[in-house]
């Protein structure tokens, strides 16, 4: 593998103007530059590749000191426990985590990696590692987002020897912040409808795992960490984070030394991971992406999101504002057919609804959870002419059409398994574990991922639908596969082929878009977001639990992503919030609708129709605007979240109070993000009137926002003058 001298790249001077990654040759230092960051790695005298720099921007590549290799500090202690390695393979003595661990057939296991070689392409950079016996590569990838502030790294591991290798461990990189203590570390956690819990706590020495063993990227924890400086708040102090775009079992050890170094390997789980590679095959990481902000956990995540609506959705900033949807799951359950659905079609229009979306229960003998996942033919009991009148019907409302499958899953009571019974995940003829009495297809198998796209392929050919809410009702288990040589090898292939029917259907059906529901937000990552557009944030969609939700994904991922409906109450946890506490929550996001529309009250459709035309007039801003989480629902009475459009030219507040006590006076909310010397003319949504006030005065003294009772809510719109 030779690849072009970087030195050659860079005498050519219009090339330099051209990337933002400079390389000293005399040092062998790289310097990666974005608007807010800049990061440094370069080669030790042993060629050992070393992180020098992650923080605040710095133009001056001489100001990099060269990679040293660090010393031992005893026999116990040997050099590479002091260094903060970029990419260490397991070999040598080294005791950390390590990027990639393998075996040959031989029984040697040891993978010391070198430099070997770089090249730079406008803003890649790649390098090349080599064993220091064997013709074992690791290509390492950069790419560098400048303007969103946000480094990708992703590795390739290349077996050229002769002999096959199994991979034990391969992480896509290792993150170092700068040296020293008293970090703290951010990461969500959650469950089933509780998902995205914001959890803060300080790093002490020792590992600690967030991951998904369960196939899906999973509930209880989400590929993404941020670490601050022991002090950050919302717009203030350093934060370094990261997050992982894979959709299977995932893992990131954040890991501080017992010499004071903090340190975050991430890429596939090694739980029950192997993967063979014979000479001439090659194993790729999925991609780990990182960033750095000097202005708190906000600017993290309005860096995330710009970079996710910049780069990672699948038409990118061209990709439509999401529509006003519909959704059909909490009124009808499994009782869809043609005339309820027309029936709920028609009201759903008349509020202003732009998506129709029926959710499960039209297909198979699927009256339940029990029967018919697996057989994606439509219900001719419920559905006597098919789905073609129904579709063109919303269609003639003035809605686009959408539908809910599971693709990935299968009932026992189905046809197909009747006719597979070996194409569900099982483990030889032990039992197989049934959940919500289904079972999980293989989709590693190249039979079942063709099957399954042929279906879907069928259904978006036969019928106008422009949507697919792509569910994913339950993780694995027994995740065996056989006559295969190595059966572990499922767990990515299936990833893989997931990924690869929704490309392939996208491909096919461009106009198509697809919503990643894994039992609500089982399923979020910066890899399914590739090819979806937009997630199920939660089943829960309890107003007052969801401003808690929402405040964990928001850390994360952006306002457009995010979808929020509005449901009856009371709702699950019993809880009963008012119809417009409900709206104003779900504006937050991409909005939806989920009541039973058929128990709407005059006054309810009076209500929802100028929530939603009021939706409609920020959409803009709420969904492509820049966040500012200003009252966190996790302390205090009163939560507030402001949204300003890109051209600075509107502003949203939300305002929220769960509960006042007698003659608690009304809170002063400070804006931020506004122009200081701007005027902007505030009005109350569903009031009349205005009022004008400057920027300065908005973010210094803040507005007093009128919540008196229980579940109180208010929105302004400010309108630059
Ligand atoms: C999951 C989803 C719900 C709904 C049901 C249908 O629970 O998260 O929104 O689609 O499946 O069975």
């Amino acid at each position: 593998m030779r690849l072009r001298s970087c030195f050659l790249l860079l005498a050519a001077p219009v090339l330099l103007a051209q990337t933002r990654i400079e390389y000293s040759e005399q040092k062998k230092v790289w310097l990666l530059h974005t608007d807010s960051s800049a990061y440094a790695l370069g080669v030790n005298p042993r060629g050992e590749l070393e992180t020098l720099y992650w923080g605040g921007p710095v133009w001056r590549i001489a100001d990099i000191a060269g990679a040293t290799g660090g010393r031992g500090q005893s026999s116990f202690d040997p050099a590479q426990s002091n260094i903060r390695e970029e990419f260490p393979g397991w070999g040598g003595t080294r005791y950390l985590e390590p990027s990639v661990k393998i075996t040959r057939a031989n029984g040697q296991r040891e993978l010391v990696l070198h430099y070997s070689a770089h090249a730079i392409t406008g803003d890649d950079l790649k390098i090349v590692m080599k064993d220091l016996s064997d013709d074992i590569f690791v290509t390492l990838n950069y790419h560098v987002y400048g303007a969103e502030g946000i480094i990708r790294k992703s590795a390739v591991l290349l077996n050229k020897s002769k002999q096959e290798i199994h991979v034990e461990s391969m992480q896509s990189g290792t993150w170092s912040v700068p040296h020293g203590e008293g970090y703290r570390l951010s990461y969500v956690t959650g469950r089933w409808a509780a998902e995205s819990q914001l959890t803060r706590e300080a790093i002490h020495t020792g590992t600690k795992v967030l991951e998904s063993r369960k196939g899906h990227t999973s509930h209880n924890f989400n590929p993404w960490f941020a670490i601050d400086d022991g002090s950050a708040s919302e717009e203030t102090g350093r934060v370094w984070f990261g997050a992982l775009g894979w959709s299977g079992n995932w893992r990131i050890a954040v890991e501080q030394t017992p010499y004071s170094q903090v340190r975050v390997t991430g890429g596939l789980n090694t739980f029950d991971f192997a993967q063979p590679l014979k000479p001439g095959e090659s194993l790729e990481s999925p991609p780990f992406y990182g960033g750095y902000a000097a202005d708190g956990f906000g600017g993290m995540s309005r860096r995330m999101h710009r970079f996710e609506l910049t780069d990672i959705l699948p038409h990118g900033l061209q990709s439509r504002l999401r529509p006003v949807l519909y959704n059909s799951w909490e009124a009808t359950t499994f009782a869809v057919d043609e005339p309820g659905q027309r029936a709920l079609a028609e009201k759903a229009a008349k509020l202003g609804v732009e998506l129709f979306v029926m959710d499960d229960g039209w297909f198979g003998k699927r009256n339940n959870d029990k029967a018919g996942l697996g057989d994606w033919t439509v219900n001719p009991q419920k559905f006597p002419n098919g789905l073609e009148p129904l579709a063109k019907y919303v269609n003639s409302l003035g809605m686009d059409f959408g539908l809910w499958v599971e693709p990935e899953m299968i009932n026992p009571d189905s046809d197909l398994y009747r006719a597979h019974p070996d194409w569900a995940m099982h483990s030889g003829d032990r039992p197989r574990s049934e959940l919500r009495n289904q079972l999980v297809l293989n989709m590693a198998r190249n039979d079942v991922k063709e099957y399954i796209f042929t279906v879907l392929d069928k259904l978006a050919t036969q019928y106008p639908i422009r949507y697919f809410k792509w569910d994913m009702n339950r993780p694995f288990a027994e995740p065996g596969w056989e006559n295969v040589a190595e059966p572990k090898e499922l767990w990515i292939r299936y990833t893989k082929n997931v990924y690869e029917i929704m490309d392939r259907l996208r491909a096919k059906h461009p106009q198509l878009e697809i919503e990643s529901c894994s039992g609500g937000g089982g399923r979020i990552d910066l890899g399914i977001l590739q090819r979806v557009d937009e997630v199920w944030t939660s089943d829960n969609t309890e107003a007052f639990d969801r401003l808690g939700i929402q405040y964990g994904f928001s850390q994360i991922y952006a306002p457009k992503i995010m979808s929020a409906w509005v449901t009856d109450v009371p709702n699950m946890n019993g809880r009963s919030t008012p119809l417009k506490y409900r709206f104003l929550v779900a504006m937050q996001g991409a909005l939806g609708v989920g009541s039973n529309l058929n128990k709407f009250s005059a006054a309810d459709e009076k209500l929802a129709t100028e929530m939603i035309a009021a939706y409609k007039s920020i959409r803009p801003t709420v969904q492509e605007g820049n966040l500012y989480r200003l009252l966190s629902p996790q302390q205090g009475e009163v939560t507030a979240n402001e949204y300003v459009a890109r051209d600075g030219g509107q502003a949203v507040l939300f305002a929220f109070l769960h509960s006042q006590q007698y003659q608690r006076p009304a809170p002063a909310i400070r804006l931020a993000g506004l122009d200081a010397r701007a005027t902007y003319r505030v009005q109350i949504l569903g009031l009349m009137g205005t009022m004008d006030y400057s920027g300065a005065y908005l973010m210094e003294n803040g507005i007093t926002v009128r919540l008196s009772g229980d579940y109180d809510s208010s929105a302004l719109i400010l309108t630059r003058l």
